[in-house]
């Protein structure tokens, strides 16, 4: 059973979609370990507790220095003895430490096919006013697992979503989490589970299936 820690910042409708995921079948062989924010309102804290997950908030503004946030916050993930931390929204940037430490164990969600539109000053909603300012046709999201670059380590999976001329930054958020976001995250969360993917030379391959080799092989 893989132990999966959870880093959410704000409404947590991608945690909202694992829960499902995992509640209704379609993600096995995958427990919610906890959940971690760094901001102690947020509302995917409440969306865990409505669903028996233990949850913590570890505020950067809680701490004199952020080497000290840092060091509270990895030393929360490691009390949950996590074999994957999923960042789902979580707007903090990860340090070096935490990277080594669960090297290639450690995936994120974008907003935009990367590398378009990612990087620094690339999130939440900023993503979307970018693609609309820039005048893009076809957006999407990607889940990548983390490396010590912002938006830079080995990508999982993408799906493209289409820009609408009448979008707003909002109803284009929106339209990218239903037809992008919450379909990829947990299905990322389900590969990794049941050991479908790895990384080799930093790219992310698909492990053959019996099937799949039977077929080339004829
Ligand atoms: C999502 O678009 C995520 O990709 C981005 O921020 C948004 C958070 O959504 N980084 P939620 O908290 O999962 O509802």
């Amino acid at each position: 059973m893989l132990r999966a820690a959870v880093c959410v910042s704000g409404g947590g409708t991608n945690l909202q979609a694992l829960i499902d995921a995992i509640e209704q079948g379609n993600v096995t062989n995958t427990q919610i370990v906890g959940v971690l924010s760094n901001n102690a309102g947020a509302r995917a804290l409440e969306r865990a507790r409505e669903h028996g997950i233990p949850s913590a908030a570890v505020c950067p503004r809680d701490y004199q220095s952020r080497e000290a946030f840092e060091k509270a916050m990895l030393e929360k993930l490691c009390q949950m003895a996590p074999d994957l931390i999923v960042l789902a929204g979580f707007l903090v940037k990860i340090p070096e430490e935490m990277v080594c430490r669960f090297p290639n164990r450690i995936i994120n969600i974008h907003p935009s096919l990367i590398p378009s539109f990612c990087g620094t000053g690339y999130y939440g909603i900023r993503v979307h006013e970018k693609v609309l300012e820039r005048g893009v046709k076809i957006t999407g999201a990607t889940v990548h697992f983390v490396n010590e670059g912002m938006d830079e380590g080995p990508i999982i999976s993408q799906k493209a979503v289409a820009v609408e001329d009448d979008d707003t930054p909002e109803t284009l958020q929106r339209r990218v989490m239903e037809q992008a976001e919450w379909i990829l995250l947990p299905q990322a969360v389900d590969d990794i589970a049941n050991g479908r993917i790895r990384v080799v030379h930093g790219r992310v391959c698909r492990e053959r299936s019996g099937q799949d080799i039977k077929e080339t092989e004829r």
